[in-house]
């Protein structure tokens, strides 16, 4: 009797494909495209269709992939990375899984400073790293924001805290991947984390810290609260904890005209602007996301 045959890499895609419709996740095709994608380091519109024997490798490794998710793990850990704008991020549990919505909030960002008079684009590879104004972002986890306002202005030198060394260590090994050099990395709480000779002088402060209240946990997705940092997600009783914290203290940072720009939950939309004006910001409004939900604050100093 000669040897089973190697199943094919589309064996290996039906079957995944199969294991995760029938455990109930929420978009098997395109779950099992992204595996096979990321075993066979061929295009995933390929590598489902092929009549090539797969990889013993491949087919290990696979498997290890299938019995984290299948037991609950979000896709974006499994990976071990999630795209953010135009780069792929490492993520694990230390950091949240970088949001669209973020990305919005980085959009936001990016038009307050170009609205300032200063430069958007992509750095020169070859030229020398001179920077002319400062920007924060304060509880930076992976890294994403910080690194997407680093490769889209080119003067800036780009401030990412966090409380947690953990995130910072993913934020650091992001920061290298991406060759985002502009980027200084601080541990501390919110503003604390930064040198004081920085007082004044920031041009944007950009955040997305934790918004959800300690009695909204109940209502996450098991696969949020269960996977993700608790310190990330949650702020303390309201919710509105941390944002307050930022808001009032950002005034004493941010340059005359200098702008925040802060995520938040949508039904928060009406506490942030009030929060803002008691802060002493003269202007203060809320942006929509894709889904045109209200979700960041921008607010300007005078
Ligand atoms: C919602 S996550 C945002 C992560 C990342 N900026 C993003 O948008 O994907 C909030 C981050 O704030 C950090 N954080 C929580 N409390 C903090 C504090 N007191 N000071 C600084 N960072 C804090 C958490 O560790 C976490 O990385």
């Amino acid at each position: 009797m000669g040897a089973a045959k190697p199943p094919t890499w589309r064996d290996l895609h039906d079957d995944a494909r199969r294991r995760l419709r029938d455990a109930g996740v929420d978009s098997p095709a395109a779950e099992a495209r992204w595996f096979l994608e990321h075993v066979s380091g061929e295009p995933g519109d390929e590598v489902i269709v092929s009549p090539a024997p797969a990889t013993r490798r491949g087919t290990v490794q696979l498997e290890g992939l299938l019995t984290r998710r299948l037991a609950g793990e979000p896709l974006q850990y499994v990976l071990g990375e999630w795209a953010f704008r135009e780069h792929d991020l490492l993520v694990d549990r230390r950091v949240l899984i970088p949001r669209p919505e973020t990305e919005v909030v980085v959009e936001l960002a990016l038009a307050e400073v170009e609205r300032l008079g200063e430069r958007r684009g992509r750095p020169d590879p070859w030229g020398a790293a001179i920077t002319t104004f400062a920007v924060a972002d304060l509880g930076t986890g992976s890294g994403a924001i910080a690194i997407a306002l680093e490769r889209s202005l080119p003067e800036a030198e780009v401030w990412a805290t966090d409380l947690s060394p953990d995130a910072l260590a993913v934020a650091r090994a992001n920061i290298a991947g991406t060759g985002a050099s502009r980027v200084r990395t601080a541990e501390g709480h919110w503003f604390e984390a930064l040198d004081d000779a920085l007082r004044g002088e920031l041009l944007l402060v950009v955040s997305n810290p934790p918004y959800i209240a300690e009695s909204e946990v109940d209502a996450l997705p098991a696969a949020v609260i269960e996977w993700e940092p608790y310190g990330a997600l949650i702020s303390g009783p309201t919710g509105l904890e941390a944002i307050t914290r930022i808001l009032g203290e950002a005034p004493v940072w941010l340059a005359p005209g200098g702008v925040v720009v802060l995520e938040h939950a949508p039904h928060q939309a009406e506490a942030v602007v009030g929060l803002a004006r008691d802060a002493g910001f003269v202007e203060a409004r809320v942006e929509a996301d894709l889904t045109g939900r209200p979700r960041a604050l921008v607010a300007r100093r005078d």
